[in-house]
Parts: C-alpha cells; structure tokens; sequence
C-alpha cells in the first residue's frame, strides 16, 4: 500500500467529491428518521496543507486554494464547513461534522499510520466507528445497516490494475446487502478507455438506478495525468439532477485552467 491520500488532499478531485458528498448526506437527512454512512476507503481524517506531503505536489493549491476566498454560492455550504473544520478534512470528519445525534458512522482504513491517526480522531466518538478493515470484505459484512437507510462511500485509490473491476463486484456485492442505500463512488478520469470499461461493467451487473456526475478539466487524452473525476452513485436522491450541475459548472469554473475540453456531465446509466 503506497498511496497515502496526504499528497492528493483537497486537490480538485478531492473538492468535487466532497462537494458532492455533503450533497448526498443532505439529502438522506431531509427525513428526521436515522442515516448510516458507511466509508470503505476512509484515510487519515484530517491533513495539514501546510505539511510536508501537501507541500510536495501543491495539488491543493488548484483545488481548495482556488475556493477558499470568495467562493461561488454553489459551494458555499462546502468551503464553509472546510473553513470551520480547520485542517482539510478528509471524507470521515467532513460527513461526521454533518451527523445529527440520531445518526451514526463506520468507516474502514488499512494503512496502518492513516488508521491510527483516524481511531485517534473519533476516539471516544459514541457515533463513529473506526475498523482497521478491508473495505471490499467491509461490503458485506457492515451491510445492511439496522437504520435501513444510509450512504455508502466506496473510494480507492486505484493502485490496483484491477480497482475498476474490484469496484463493480463491491458495488454489485453491496448492493444486494442493501438494495434501499445510496451508493457514491469515486473514480478518476484518466482517459476514457477505463471508464468506459466501468460503465459497461456497472451496466452489466444487475444494478438499477445509477447516474454519474463527471467534471473533466481538460481533454481526457494523456493517461499519465489526472484530468477529471466522476461520482457513480446508486439511489441519488430526489432532484439530484437539479441540483449537481450549478456545483460542476462553479466547480469547473473555478478549478478548471480554461484548457481546450473541460467540461461537466450529469448523465443517466442505468434506468430507475
Ligand atoms: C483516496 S484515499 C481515501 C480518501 C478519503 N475517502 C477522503 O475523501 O478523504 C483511499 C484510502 O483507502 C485506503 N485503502 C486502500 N485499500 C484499502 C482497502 N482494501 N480497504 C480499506 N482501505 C483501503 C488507503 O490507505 C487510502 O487511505
């Protein structure tokens, strides 16, 4: 395991993906009945932008940099809960800031030291759970939750040749376990060979009601580069589809370099 998500924190793929989840969350919190979130692939928690690793790449600078001062309503509700939350918070501490008392939280980590630093962050947090556990084996085994309601965050960080293929089986897998859950999963835009490869898999499986949020800041041409990032999500809620494009066309606006082929996409994969 050599991916240490403290390189990539708050990059423009981080904030699109974090955006987007405070959106899910909301959603499921618009009924006073309890929600489960469950995030297979959770990180350290919490990253210093000014530490060492940030410091190395700067990927930061192009994404929560470019928001933080003056940022466009539609990511309003996002940089303010960043801003109030001090460090940048990785997926975990952005969704448990949103937590009502009736909520609960499990969240699974392998790496050892991002595990420590994320147990030591809930520590003596009665709604958060912290699991040194695969998330693939997560899947089945923290499914389906006794709330019967929930949002579960799949988000790898595709080292593995094989992370597109692993994802479409824990989709399918977990999906089955908790047919009513809303499903968000995070991928990178590369090129569009392997995405397209996703789709057909996805589409393949069996599972309904599936639609991608995609936001590419330039042409999806050279493989060696991150040029965008998509959202697969199962379940989205009741006017998703209204509500997603103003958070990528202000996403797009800001994070984007005006490069010839950026672009945003709200599409339909599979039929309700
Ligand atoms: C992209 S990062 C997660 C970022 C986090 N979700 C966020 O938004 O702040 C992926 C994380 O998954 C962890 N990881 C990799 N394989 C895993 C597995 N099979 N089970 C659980 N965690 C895993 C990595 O150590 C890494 O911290």
């Amino acid at each position: 395991m050599n991916y240490r998500h403290a390189f990539h924190a708050g990059n423009a793929g981080d904030c699109f993906k974090h955006a987007l989840l405070m959106l899910l969350l909301g959603a499921l919190q618009q009924k006073p009945t309890p929600v489960f979130v469950l995030d297979t692939h959770a990180g350290a928690g919490a990253y210093d932008l000014n530490g060492e690793a940030a410091q190395r790449t700067g990927e930061w600078r192009s994404g929560i940099g470019r928001l933080l001062d003056d940022p466009p309503p539609a990511l309003q509700d996002f940089v303010a809960t960043v801003t109030r939350l001090g460090l940048y918070p990785g997926s975990p501490r952005l969704l448990r800031a949103m937590l009502r008392p009736q909520d609960r939280m499990a969240c699974c980590e392998l790496h050892p030291e991002d595990h420590a630093a994320l147990r030591a962050r809930f520590a003596g947090d009665p709604q958060t759970g912290v699991h040194h556990r695969d998330a693939w084996e997560a899947l089945g085994a923290l499914l389906p939750p006794k709330e019967r309601r929930g949002l579960v965050l799949i988000d790898p960080p595709y080292e593995a040749t094989d992370e597109f293929a692993r994802l479409v089986e824990g989709l399918r897998r977990g999906q089955a376990r908790f047919p009513g859950g809303v499903f968000a999963a995070w991928y990178p835009i590369k090129h569009r060979a392997p995405v397209r490869d996703f789709f057909a898999g996805v589409q393949a499986s069996g599972i309904r009601d599936v639609v991608v949020a995609e936001l590419w800041w330039r042409a999806p041409l050279d493989p060696a580069r991150l040029n965008g990032a998509g959202l697969l999500v199962v379940n989205p809620p009741y006017r998703f589809d209204q509500q997603v494009p103003p958070i990528l066309a202000a996403l797009l606006d800001r994070l984007g370099d005006r490069e010839a082929g950026g672009g945003t996409a709200l599409t339909r994969l599979v039929d309700e």
